[in-house]
């Protein structure tokens, strides 16, 4: 799988996530205190943009739609959609689903992602 060169350390502040696209791959880069991670960039239950919900807890992503959350290091889920109540009856054929995760590398000041 090749390496691809992101952006530089700099360029994301810590607390922060972006959405890049490379090679037709989009994904959402976050760094966190322990580093950086990425993982796609739609939510897996109804494909929520993720880059404009919220980090919380330095270690999850929340949807802004239905407020899922995902480990942002593993893309498990932590919490399904429990947001307008009533969302839970979607949930029936919308079952869990983890996100797709992608190994980063951070070589000098250039943060790096590998991509299928
Ligand atoms: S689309 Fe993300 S929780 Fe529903």
């Amino acid at each position: 799988m090749p390496l691809h060169k992101v952006c530089k350390v700099q360029d994301l502040p810590q607390g922060e996530m972006k959405k890049f696209s490379i090679e037709g791959e989009s994904f959402l880069l976050y760094h966190l205190e322990d580093g950086f991670f990425a993982t796609q960039t739609t939510c897996t239950h109804t494909f929520g943009p993720l880059s404009m919900g919220k980090i919380v807890d330095d270690c999850k992503i929340q949807c802004p739609l239905h407020r899922a959350r995902f480990d942002i290091r593993t893309g498990e889920v932590i919490d399904w959609a429990n947001f307008p109540p009533g969302i839970q009856l979607l949930n029936v054929v919308r079952g869990e689903k983890a996100l797709k995760t992608y190994t980063i590398s951070v070589l000098k000041d250039d943060v790096r992602i590998k991509l299928p």
